[in-house]
């Protein structure tokens, strides 16, 4: 699932299953954490098996219930900008949690604040709290009462945004995900404008939280918009990233034994599957086999109902996008480009899997390998 898919996705949860976190789901989102507390200076951190703070109903007016893990949302008191970081990442960790098909919601109110911050440093701040964990698929009838109360109902384009006259594309879809961004109290306090090839995004009604929800609306709109880099503040103004685009394939074949992959060294450094820059109007599928036949010397079949994409931002101000399908070699002779590959190899799936560099690359030859077994099966 992409952060896209993941704004879609996602609701505010407020009745948790009776099930921990498993011990992989706890180092994924571990490992989440610490990228945004590098990124941003903040002190976020996942606390487990702790339900005490949401228990007292004096202090959540009963509107959730089994919640047993929360990121706390705290960092430096000296930091100007320590709320509205903490929206910004703290969405990013429940778009993420989402990802991994976990159930989130933001509280700043319904819990026991004294009672958390008790563990928390004395120089430090906490913001808000956003429980974390398993949640059924289908809503409990008090959820939906609870949520009918303070429904998602999205302000109007034309409340959020000025300016959509001479906005671009990339303008219009960043503000329909800001649309679907959480708030406190639904109130989505913040307007975002387009003057002369510039966004500024501010609060236009203050309150308790309004720093935090301007975090999240500006996190919604660089994933809408797909990519740029924020000013913090309010009014903050937003760069739009340059786009850039690769196409490749997960090229396979069948052995005696099962199947195997082809991994290219890329350079000296990274192994990953072969791909390469989309040149001209080519489309996808052209680029990939261009590419392959460049770097590999193989003649491929292109499958594209398979097609994972991999987005990074590969130096300042540029976004990448990386498509990849899945391929089989039907003819070539297979030899490595002198320039721009240092060696080809076929792999077994536990042999590909420790090699290949790049965590979101795993991904895709995870999925790779899931299809390929459902196809053969
Ligand atoms: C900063 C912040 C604080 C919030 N505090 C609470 C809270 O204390 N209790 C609660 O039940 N929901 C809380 N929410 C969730 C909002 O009520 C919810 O995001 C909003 O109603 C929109 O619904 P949705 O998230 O399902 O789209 C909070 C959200 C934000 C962003």
């Amino acid at each position: 699932m992409t952060f896209d898919q993941a704004i879609l996705r996602r609701i505010s949860n407020r009745k948790y299953l009776d099930i921990p976190l498993s011990q992989q789901e706890q180092a994924l989102l571990n490992k989440a954490i610490d990228r945004a507390n590098r990124e941003s200076g903040l002190h976020a951190r996942l606390v487990c098996n702790a339900p005490e703070a949401f228990r007292s109903l004096r202090k959540s007016y009963g509107m959730l219930s089994g919640v047993q893990n929360y990121i706390e949302m705290a960092g430096p008191s000296s930091d100007p900008d320590l709320m509205e970081k903490c929206g910004y990442y703290g969405q990013q960790l429940v778009l993420f949690a989402t990802t991994m098909g976990l159930g989130t919601c933001w509280i700043g109110g319904t819990y026991d604040k004294a009672l958390c911050q008790k563990k928390i440093s004395s120089s430090d701040t906490l913001c808000c709290v956003i429980a974390v964990g398993p949640v059924a698929e289908e809503r409990s009838v008090k959820e939906k009462l609870v949520r009918g109360t303070i429904q998602h109902k999205s302000k109007a384009l034309s409340e959020l945004a000025r300016g959509m006259g001479d906005a671009p594309d990339w303008f219009m879809a960043g503000v329909a995900s800001v649309q679907r961004a959480p708030s406190a109290m639904n109130r989505q306090p913040i307007r975002f404008t387009y003057e002369k090839g510039s966004v500024v995004a501010e609060i236009v009604e203050e309150g308790e939280f309004s720093l935090i929800d301007l975090g999240i609306a500006k996190y919604h709109f660089e994933i809408g918009a797909h990519g740029g880099v924020w000013t913090w503040g309010s009014p903050g103004t937003f760069e739009k990233a340059a786009e850039e685009k690769s196409c490749g394939a997960v090229i396979w074949k069948k052995t005696e034994t099962g199947h195997v992959y082809l991994l290219a060294q890329h350079g000296a450094s990274h192994w990953s599957f072969p791909k390469g820059h989309v040149e001209g109007k080519e489309t996808e599928r052209e680029t990939a086999l261009r590419e392959i036949q460049e770097e590999t010397g193989l003649e491929v079949t292109i499958d594209e109902s398979f097609r994972q994409v991999v987005t990074y931002y590969p130096k300042p101000g540029v976004i990448k996008d990386v498509i990849f399908f899945i391929a089989q070699p039907t003819g070539g002779t297979e030899h490595a480009q002198e320039e721009e590959i240092r060696q080809l190899g076929w792999f077994t799936f536990e042999d590909a899997y420790p090699l290949v560099t790049f965590a979101t690359d795993v991904e895709v030859l995870q999925a790779a390998e899931e299809y390929i077994q459902e196809k053969l099966s």
